[in-house]
C-alpha cells in the first residue's frame, strides 16, 4: 500500500481543473467551472468542478469526487493506476507493488490467459485448433486477442499451483467454482481492460452438448461486464483514427471481421448494451454502425442501442443483414468486398427505427412517432437535429411546430426535481465537510454520539478517527449514498464559513439537541414523578443560565 500521506501530497498537488481539463472543456461560472457530465448523456451542463476544494460532481447523475476518483471514473482504472498516474504527471515516484486486491486478480488472469494460450498451441489443444479452422479463424492475424482453449482434462489448478497462487485466489478470481474448473472443451476469449490488462474470459463450448453455448467468468471487483465491451481495446486507436466504431453481437462476428481488416470494432458481452459501455464507445468514435444478428433479439438489441447511443451524441447507422445471416456467416460466405458493400448502403438510425417496427393502426404510428420524437429530442448538435426534425416532419407529414411542442411536452415532467429534505443532523455533517480546515473545533464540540441518525453518525465517526479521511473515500467506506450526494452537492454550492459561525452553528446544534432531549428526561420524570430527577433538572438548568 502507498502510505496515506503520499496519497494526501499526490492529491495536494494536483490540481483538479487542470486534470479535468484534459479530458473535457470547462466553463468558468462564478466560484466553479461547469461543463456537459462525461458521465452521463445531458443537453445543459450540470456537471460543477471547485477548484477550492478540489472536488467535481454531477447534479445530473450524481458522480462526484476528487482528482483520484475522477481518473478512476473516467479511464475506468482502479485506485493504484488512477494513483500511479497522477503521480506520473506530478514527477512522483510511487511503488503500488503491494497494493493487493486487483494486483492478484490480474496476476490471476494474466497467468489463466497463458494458460489457456499455451493449451491452444499444444497437441492437448488439438480439438480446439480444429474447432477454430472449422471456423476459419486465423490466429496470426488475431495474436492481439491472446485466443486459448481449455481441455476437458483441465490443468489450470496445477498450472496456478506452479506459479504460486492457490485454490483461494483462484476462487475469487471466478476461475474454479467449489474447486472445480469453470471452463471445459471452450475456445477461450480473454476479456481485456482498456489499459490492456486481462480482466475476465469468455468461453465458447466446441461441441453442441457443452452447455451453455457461451459462458463467461463471473464478475469481479475487476470485471463488471457492462462497463467494458469485448475489443475495445484492439479497437480503440482504429475507431478513433476513423472515428467510426462497428457494433457485432459476438465474439467470433468480431473476430470474423477484425482479420479480414475491419478492426474499428467492438461487442457487448452477451449483455444487452448499457449506458456505460455508450460512453465509453463515445469517446473514441462520434460514429456507430451496428451490425446486428436480423433476428428478432438482434432488431430489438438495435433499437435499444439507438436510443442510448443518440443519447451520448453518437450518430447511429444501421447495417442490414440479409435474412438468415450473422457477421460472421455473411463475411465467410459472400467475403469483405460484399460486406464493405453491405455497409456501404447502411441506413440512418430513423429510417431503420420506422421500418422495422410495424405499424398496423394509427395509435400504433403515434407510438413509434412519439418513440422518435423522443430520440431525437436528444440529438445536441444544431445541425443534425434540424435535419432529423425536418425529416421526421416530412415523413409523418407532420409540422416541425408540432413534433417541437411534443418534444417540450416529455422534457417537462423530467425538470420537476423531487426535493428532498435534508435534516439539521445532515447540514451539521455538511458544514464540518464544507470547513474542514475547522474539523478539530467540531471535535471539541461534538461526539459521534451528538447524531442520531446512524448514517451521519457513521460519516463523523469515520471523520474524526481518521484526520486524512477525504471525500474521495465517501464512496470507499459505503457512506449512505443520498448522504454523500448531499455532501457532495453542498461542497460545490455552498461557500465556507469563518470559524466563529462554525463553531457558533455547532454549539447551537448541541443545545437544541441537548435542550429536546431534557424535556423528553422532563417529561418522564413528571409522569413517574420522579421527584429525585426532577431536582436535578432544575438544578442543571439554574446552573446553565
Ligand atoms: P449468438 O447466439 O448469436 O451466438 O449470441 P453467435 O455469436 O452467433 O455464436 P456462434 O457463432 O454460434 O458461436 C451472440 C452473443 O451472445 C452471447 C455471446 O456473447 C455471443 O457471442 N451469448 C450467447 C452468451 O453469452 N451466452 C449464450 O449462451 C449465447
Ligand atoms: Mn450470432
Amino acid at each position: 500500500m502507498v502510505e496515506r500521506e503520499k496519497i494526501d501530497e499526490i492529491i495536494r498537488r494536483t490540481d483538479i481543473v487542470d486534470l479535468v481539463s484534459q479530458y473535457i472543456q470547462l466553463k468558468r461560472v462564478g466560484k466553479n467551472y461547469r461543463a456537459l457530465c462525461p458521465f452521463h448523456a445531458e443537453r445543459d451542463p450540470s456537471f460543477y468542478v471547485n477548484p477550492e476544494k478540489q472536488i467535481y460532481y454531477c447534479f445530473g447523475c450524481k458522480k462526484g469526487g476528487n482528482a483520484i476518483s475522477f481518473l478512476m471514473d473516467y479511464e475506468h482504472l482502479d485506485f493504484p493506476d488512477a494513483l500511479r498516474k497522477l503521480a506520473k504527471n506530478l514527477g512522483i515516484d510511487i511503488d503500488t507493488t503491494k497494493n493487493l486486491k486487483y494486483k492478484e486478480l490480474y496476476e490471476v488472469n494474466e497467468y489463466a490467459a497463458q494458460f489457456y494460450s499455451l493449451i491452444l498451441s499444444k497437441e492437448v489443444g488439438r480439438r480446439g485448433q480444429n474447432y477454430l479452422k472449422e471456423r476459419k479463424i486465423d490466429l496470426e492475424k488475431i495474436k492481439d486477442f491472446r485466443l486459448g482453449f481449455a481441455p476437458s482434462s483441465g490443468g489450470l489448478i496445477t498450472f496456478m499451483r506452479q506459479k504460486g497462487i492457490g485454490i483461494e485466489r483462484l476462487n475469487q478470481s471466478g476461475l474454479i467454482s467449489q474447486n472445480r474448473e469453470i471452463f471445459h472443451d471452450r475456445i477461450i476469449f480473454p476479456i481485456f481492460n482498456l489499459s490492456g490488462r486481462i480482466i475476465g474470459f469468455g468461453g465458447r463450448g466446441i461441441d453442441d452438448y457443452i452447455q451453455p453455448k457461451y459462458l463467461n467468468s463471473p464478475e469481479t471487483p475487476i470485471f463488471k461486464k457492462g462497463e467494458i465491451l469485448y475489443g475495445l481495446y484492439q479497437a480503440k486507436e482504429s475507431m478513433r483514427a476513423r472515428n467510426e466504431a462497428i457494433l457485432v453481437e459476438g465474439y467470433f462476428d468480431l473476430l470474423s471481421l477484425y482479420q479480414q481488416g475491419i478492426t474499428n470494432i467492438s461487442a457487448p458481452l452477451g449483455t444487452a448494451l448499457t449506458e456505460n459501455q455508450v460512453m465509453l464507445i463515445s469517446r473514441y468514435a462520434k460514429k456507430a454502425n451496428l451490425l446486428f444478428d436480423r433476428d428478432p433479439s438482434g432488431i430489438k438489441a438495435t433499437l435499444r442501442a439507438i436510443g442510448l447511443l443518440i443519447n451520448a451524441q453518437v450518430d447511429v447507422y444501421v447495417t442490414v443483414l440479409p435474412e438468415g445471416y450473422d457477421p460472421d456467416s455473411f463475411i465467410k460466405e459472400k467475403g469483405a468486398q460484399e460486406l464493405a458493400k453491405l455497409f456501404s448502403s447502411s441506413i440512418d438510425f430513423f429510417t431503420f427505427y420506422k421500418n422495422s417496427v410495424k405499424i398496423d393502426s394509427v395509435e400504433g404510428e403515434i407510438s413509434l412517432i412519439r418513440d422518435l420524437i423522443e430520440i431525437i429530442s436528444k440529438i445536441q448538435d444544431p445541425l443534425r437535429f434540424d435535419r432529423y426534425l425536418r425529416y421526421a416532419a416530412r415523413v409523418f407529414e407532420l409540422s416541425p411546430d408540432v413534433i417541437i411542442k411534443e418534444m417540450k411536452k416529455k422534457d417537462l415532467p423530467q425538470k420537476k426535481e423531487l426535493k428532498e429534505k435534508t435534516s439539521p443532523q445532515e447540514k451539521i455533517i455538511m458544514l464540518i465537510f464544507n470547513n474542514l480546515q475547522y474539523l478539530h473545533r467540531a471535535k471539541e464540540v461534538l461526539k459521534p454520539e451528538d447524531f442520531t441518525e446512524e448514517k451521519v453518525k457513521r460519516v463523523y465517526e469515520l471523520l474524526i478517527k481518521d484526520e486524512t479521511f477525504n471525500i474521495a473515500d465517501l464512496s470507499k467506506y459505503l457512506v449512505e449514498e443520498r448522504l454523500r450526494e448531499k455532501i457532495l452537492s453542498s461542497l460545490i454550492k455552498e461557500e465556507r464559513v469563518s470559524e466563529e459561525d462554525f463553531v457558533r452553528a455547532l454549539c447551537l446544534y448541541k443545545n437544541n439537541l441537548r435542550r429536546s432531549s431534557l424535556k423528553k428526561d422532563i417529561v418522564e420524570a413528571i409522569k413517574k414523578d420522579d421527584k429525585e430527577s426532577l431536582k436535578k433538572i432544575k438544578e442543571f438548568l439554574t446552573r446553565k443560565n
